[in-house]
Formats: C-alpha cells, sequence, structure tokens
C-alpha cells in the first residue's frame, strides 16, 4: 500500500486550483440512469471513488466516456465525461460494488423511478457511524415503493405505472436521502414535497442538473424543494461544483503552516460558516475574483469552539482538519460532532503527532500549545486522513502516513497541490 512521506516546517505559498466536489460529482452521475440521453458532466475530479461509481453504472447499462481536453482549457481541469444510459440492463447493484462506498446505494431512487424496480445492496456499516437507511426507505415508502429486505438487499418495488408524488417529512436533515428523493420525484406522477431537505451546496448542483434535463423543481437551496413529476428526463451539459471540503482543508493547512496561499476557483458562499470560524482564530481570509487567499504571518491562532451541524452549519466534513489545527492553538477549545457518532478516529493518532485532545461523547476538548512532532501515523477514513497530513505540515521533523487509500478516494493529486506550494511531501509506493 503507498504511504506518504512529509517533513513539516514549510509555510505554504502559492496556488491551489480547487477541484470538482467528490460529493457533487457522485450524485450528478446517479442522476444519469434517470434519462435515456448521455449526460454530460464537467469539473468531474479523478478520484477513485468516482472509478467505482463508474463501474457500478456500467453494471447498469451505462456507457461511459471520458473526453479529452478542449482548446483554452488548463491542463490542471476536471475531467469531461459523458454518462450515456439509453438502456439499462440490469436494476441489481451487488453487494461487492457498493460495499465499497455507501453513496452508491443512492443508485435506487433514479432506478426506481425509470425502471419502476430495484435490488440494491445495503452498504452496511462505515468506520464514522452506523450510517442506516431508514430514511431512504421510509421516502421511497411515501412514494408508493414497496419495500423487502431480502438477503441484505433492499429489494424496491413501485406501484404500477410508477411512483406516486407525495408529501414527505424528514424526521432528520440527510445529504444522501434529500438526493435520493429528489431524483426519484422528476419522473413520478403528480407533485412531490420534500420537507427538511438537506441544503448543502451538492443537492443544489443536483437539482439544477435535474432542471437542465426537464425537471420541475422549485425551492432549490431551501429546506422545502417541491417537484412536480415529468414523463421524461432529457440529456444536458452540466458543471461540477468546486469542492468545499477540499476548500476548506487547504484553508486549514495555511492556517497551520502560515504562508499565503490562493485557493483558485474557491466559492465562499459555499463554507461561509468554516471561514466565519477560520477568520476567528486569527487567519486572514479575501475572496478575491476567482477565488479565495488565505493568509497567516506570524500571529498566533486563537482557540475557537465548534459544533459540527449540516449546510449552512460547520460541515462535519472539516472537523478532524480543524481538530488537527486547534492542537496549535494559544489555549483550549471545544469541537461538538452532531452528525456521526463515531467521527474521532483521528484523536488517536493526532496524539501521536504529541496532540492533547480528550474525548467525552461527541464532544472533544484540545488543549492547544502543541508543538506537533512528525510521527508514523495510520489513515482511518477519508477526512481523518487528510486531517493527519496537514497536521504533519506542521510539524517538526518526518511524518510518514500509512494506508493512503482513502486520500485517493477523496483528494485529487494532494501530494502534488501541496509540494507546488512549497511543502515537502511525496508518495512512497507500496
Ligand atoms: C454525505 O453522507 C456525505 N457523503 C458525507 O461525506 C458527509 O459527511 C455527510 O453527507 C454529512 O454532511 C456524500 O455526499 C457522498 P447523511 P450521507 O445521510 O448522505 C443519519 C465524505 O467524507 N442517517 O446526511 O451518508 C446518518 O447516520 C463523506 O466525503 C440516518 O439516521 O450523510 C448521520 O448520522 C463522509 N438514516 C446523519 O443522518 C438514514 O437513512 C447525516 O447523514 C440516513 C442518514
Amino acid at each position: 500500500m503507498d504511504r506518504i512521506r512529509l517533513v513539516g516546517g514549510n509555510p505554504l505559498h502559492g496556488d491551489i486550483t480547487i477541484s470538482g466536489a467528490k460529493n457533487a460529482a457522485l450524485p450528478l452521475m446517479i442522476a444519469s440512469l434517470l434519462s435515456d440521453e448521455p449526460l454530460v458532466l464537467t469539473n468531474v475530479p479523478r478520484l477513485a471513488d468516482v472509478k467505482q461509481l463508474e463501474r457500478i453504472l456500467e453494471n447498469h447499462g451505462v456507457d461511459i466516456a471520458v473526453h479529452g481536453r478542449r482548446r483554452g482549457e488548463s491542463d490542471d481541469g476536471g475531467q469531461r465525461m459523458t454518462f450515456h444510459a439509453a438502456d439499462i440492463v440490469d436494476t441489481t447493484a451487488p453487494y461487492d460494488l457498493v460495499s465499497k462506498m455507501r453513496a452508491s446505494f443512492w443508485v435506487i431512487g433514479p432506478l426506481l423511478a425509470r425502471c419502476h424496480e430495484a435490488r440494491v445492496s445495503l452498504p452496511g456499516g462505515c468506520a464514522i457511524g452506523t450510517r442506516p437507511v431508514d430514511l431512504f426507505l421510509f421516502g421511497l415508502k411515501e412514494l408508493g415503493a414497496e419495500i423487502d429486505i431480502d438477503d441484505g438487499y433492499v429489494v424496491a418495488k413501485a406501484p404500477k405505472g410508477g411512483l406516486i408524488g407525495a408529501r414527505i417529512v424528514f424526521p432528520k436533515v440527510s445529504v444522501g436521502a434529500t438526493h435520493t428523493l429528489l431524483m426519484a420525484a422528476t419522473l413520478a406522477k403528480g407533485t412531490t414535497v420534500i420537507e427538511n431537505a438537506a441544503q448543502e451546496p451538492e443537492i443544489t448542483n443536483v437539482a439544477e442538473c435535474l432542471v437542465a434535463m426537464g425537471a420541475k423543481i422549485s425551492g432549490i437551496g431551501t429546506r422545502t424543494l417541491t417537484i412536480e413529476g415529468v414523463e421524461k428526463l432529457h440529456g444536458a451539459n452540466v458543471e461540477v461544483i468546486p469542492d468545499r471540503i477540499e476548500t476548506g482543508t487547504f484553508a486549514m493547512a495555511a492556517a497551520m503552516t502560515g504562508g499565503d496561499v490562493f485557493l483558485r476557483g474557491a466559492r465562499a458562499d459555499h463554507l461561509q460558516s468554516a471561514l466565519d470560524i477560520l477568520a476567528k482564530t486569527g487567519v486572514d481570509l479575501t475572496t478575491e475574483a476567482g477565488g479565495i487567499r488565505v493568509t497567516r504571518n506570524g500571529n498566533g491562532i486563537q482557540p475557537v469552539d465548534v459544533e459540527t451541524h449540516p449546510f449552512p452549519g460547520f460541515p462535519t466534513d472539516l472537523q478532524a482538519q480543524f481538530m488537527a489545527l486547534m492542537t496549535m492553538s494559544q489555549g483550549t477549545s471545544h469541537v461538538r460532532e452532531t452528525i456521526f457518532e463515531n467521527r474521532y478516529m483521528h484523536v488517536a493518532e493526532l496524539a501521536r503527532f504529541g496532540a492533547d485532545i480528550a474525548v467525552d461523547g461527541q464532544l472533544a476538548t484540545i488543549r492547544g500549545k502543541s508543538q506537533l512532532k512528525g510521527a508514523q501515523v495510520m489513515a482511518t477514513d477519508l477526512r481523518a486522513s487528510v486531517s493527519l497530513v496537514i497536521a504533519g505540515l506542521a510539524a517538526k521533523g518526518e511524518t510518514i502516513v500509512n494506508r493512503i487509500y482513502h486520500l485517493d478516494r477523496g483528494f485529487e493529486r494532494l501530494e502534488d497541490k501541496l509540494s507546488r506550494c512549497g511543502a515537502e511531501i511525496e508518495r512512497l509506493a507500496g
């Protein structure tokens, strides 16, 4: 298995181009199942999760093409890809494919809407919590689906003639359940209202894609989505939004090491809560044309308390990275994780750098002023892994991050982007 070796201590200076958002690209790719016409996506990041979802979609019969660079496009831009689901040949998403990535469960929505049946393996547990699918099943049942669990699979059937529009009031906000029900409702008969919908920018990207495909959706970007079902969706051309979690991660890296980094393509409106928190820690953030500049010139990091919440709150996907930053602050800070019950796997690894963090249930207390020291650490999930990389950038001496396949799932050319800004970082082939 590949590892990352880095030597901390260099401030970051330079430009980092933000890639397309993994968590928008995945549901956008899944949306291609809703139409027999091609969906063209641009700015698709080159990530292991994208590759894995390609395998799943190909198994359903989707033809996928990657196109070359166009005149005027930069060489570090994302991929232009076509997804053409002319004929869905298989409505089963098998265990060996779905178990590798939870988002692949979301195919259940479009398959049920278009083919009136779906058999999708339950995704199973995951390192950050139990992550059940009850909200998906509740929503699909509200649209008239009959659901059985058989041999580890969710077997879903639409009523004769297809899904029927309904009012779905989610008891809890879920990104995945919102994506899935939104996609399912586009082809249902009549009107669907989704209340307590997730409002993440990735949901908006998908909703706007569905509208470009001919769906009728109002309330985009709000807690209530209203969908008038249509007979058929057509092809469209849609751009994946910039990755706000990658943006936040590099902003925190620059905060930790000091320096001056321009995050090209980053959108402040997609991560305002995290930027506000970073500003309170003493980092200078300026929104410029085409991106965000992050600077810290020698001043200390102030301790700030944070609670994770659904958008527009502070994202759980930046919690580990923020905790790494707080280990360097001038005092004591607290982090409360409210989305996932087990998302503190990075705490034990950060301790290997000399960090002082105590966890009590969902509350972590971070005593700052640590001069982190390089260490051998192990990545456990995607965001935890990158928190170890940024801690290593600020630590004294050499750090080896083991098991980095998690990083490849969600960060495009991480070592390359950081080394171009002066970090001493390299991949060691396993
Ligand atoms: C999405 O996961 C993201 N994944 C996650 O990013 C992100 O952490 C999460 O949203 C929260 O923002 C993608 O977009 C591919 P949820 P998702 O359903 O949709 C509970 C990363 O690192 N829940 O909003 O799976 C659930 O257990 C990943 O890129 C139920 O109880 O998250 C959790 O406590 C990790 N029943 C809460 O809701 C359900 O049926 C929010 O989860 C569904 C969810």
